[in-house]
């Protein structure tokens, strides 16, 4: 697809503020970066394409640092590094380190101890991931892949459809208000829908 110069009529604009850390310099408006996200999203699936993990390589800090960059870095300067701003989801920029080691030792003893189903295993990561919010932008995304990795390299079972299954005939709004409604039960401690919503 080709890359304007200019931003096209009913095309959003990206704020200059929301430029900060942009690489790719010929970017204007929004549908252009989900575009070029997308591209790089892609060679970070690629990337892991064939590739077997260790339990240990995959659930660790290094793993999530890597793959956020992997999926950015053509991007963004700050793939792959953890935030230091302030945002509206997310705890307080300085407790990431710690929080996310927290998350990764209780994962490992859920595998090692089977404490839940192995999908729930992925979603609920999924969810506290997404919850800790470690980088500035693309944590949905990344939480996502997270999953599907885990789901994939660990458990040896197919990648989630996340609302998009041949099955679901919902359109896009839909499905992302179902994936918001069931983002927001399971901060309430109730995983069932984002579960189900994870394979639908
Ligand atoms: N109440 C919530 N609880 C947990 N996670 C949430 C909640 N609301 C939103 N989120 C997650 O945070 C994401 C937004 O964070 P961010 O912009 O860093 O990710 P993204 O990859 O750009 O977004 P997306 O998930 O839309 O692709 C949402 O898309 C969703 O995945
Ligand atoms: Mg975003």
């Amino acid at each position: 697809m080709g890359l304007s110069q200019h931003v096209q009529a009913g095309q959003t604009p990206l704020e200059e503020e929301e430029r900060d850390g942009l690489k790719i310099l010929t970017i204007n408006c929004l549908s252009e970066l989900d575009e070029f996200e997308q591209k790089n999203i892609e060679e970070a699936i690629a990337w892991t394409m064939g590739k077997t993990y260790t339990i240990q390589k995959l659930i660790s800090t290094s793993f999530i640092r890597t793959l956020h960059k992997k999926m950015y870095g053509h991007v963004w300067n700050w793939g792959g590094q953890f935030r230091k701003s302030e945002k509206n989801i997310g705890i307080p920029a300085w407790q990431v380190p710690t929080a996310l080691k927290m998350l990764l030792d209780d994962v490992l003893f859920w595998i090692d101890h089977k404490t839940y189903p192995e999908d729930e295993i992925a979603i609920r990561f999924k969810h506290r991931l997404v919850s800790i919010h470690c980088f500035s932008n693309g944590n949905g995304r990344h939480s996502r892949l997270m999953a599907d990795l885990i789901s994939e390299k660990i458990f040896h079972q197919p990648v989630f459809t996340w609302g998009r299954s041949s099955s679901n005939l919902q359109d896009k709004e839909q499905i992302r208000k179902q994936y918001l409604r069931a983002l927001k039960m399971a901060d309430k401690g109730n995983y069932s829908e984002l579960i189900d919503f994870s394979r639908s």
